[in-house]
């Protein structure tokens, strides 16, 4: 069985987009505080969220991770990081001994997105997929 975690955040969900090219159980990490859909605006607020390494919660999910082989998790870049909330369920539900599909979504392509998101994985999974989108591709 397919766990898929996403968070997305500009109006053109892009990591959503993403997310929909997968079948499974889909759980989208939401933000407790309502923030603006603005751009600019999310790139001052979570910009500076991110750079500060400040803890970000998100509303909780239905989530039973025992029930699940595989785990997609899908987030977006920010400030050269994947999301806080995506490092915060990856600390939250301590993921061990899956199969795991890490994709991140961003601006302009790094390999350093994808090398940050393999590090804050637990060494017992097994990373069968890993994949990165230019948010311009799927517009
Ligand atoms: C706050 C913020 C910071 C961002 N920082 C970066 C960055 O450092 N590098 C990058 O390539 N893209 C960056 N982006 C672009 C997003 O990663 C990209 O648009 C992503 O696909 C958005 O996904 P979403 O539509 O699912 O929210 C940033 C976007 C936001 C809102």
């Amino acid at each position: 069985m397919k766990a898929i975690i996403y968070f997305t955040s500009t109006k053109k969900h892009i990591s959503e987009k993403v997310a929909n090219q997968y079948e499974g159980d889909v759980f989208k990490l939401e933000d407790v505080k309502s923030r603006p859909k603005n751009f600019l605006l999310q790139l001052l607020i979570y910009g500076y969220i991110t750079v500060r390494g400040k803890e970000i919660n998100y509303k909780p999910l239905t989530l039973d991770i025992d029930q699940y082989d595989h785990i997609v998790l899908i987030s977006p870049i920010w400030a050269g990081k994947i999301t806080p909330f995506m490092q915060s369920f990856i600390k939250d539900y301590k993921i061990k001994n899956k199969d795991l599909s890490l994709i991140v979504t961003c601006g302009s392509e790094n390999e350093d997105y994808l090398n940050e998101f393999r590090s804050l994985i637990d060494d017992s999974n097994t990373i069968i997929e890993e994949r990165q989108y230019k948010a311009s591709d799927l517009d």
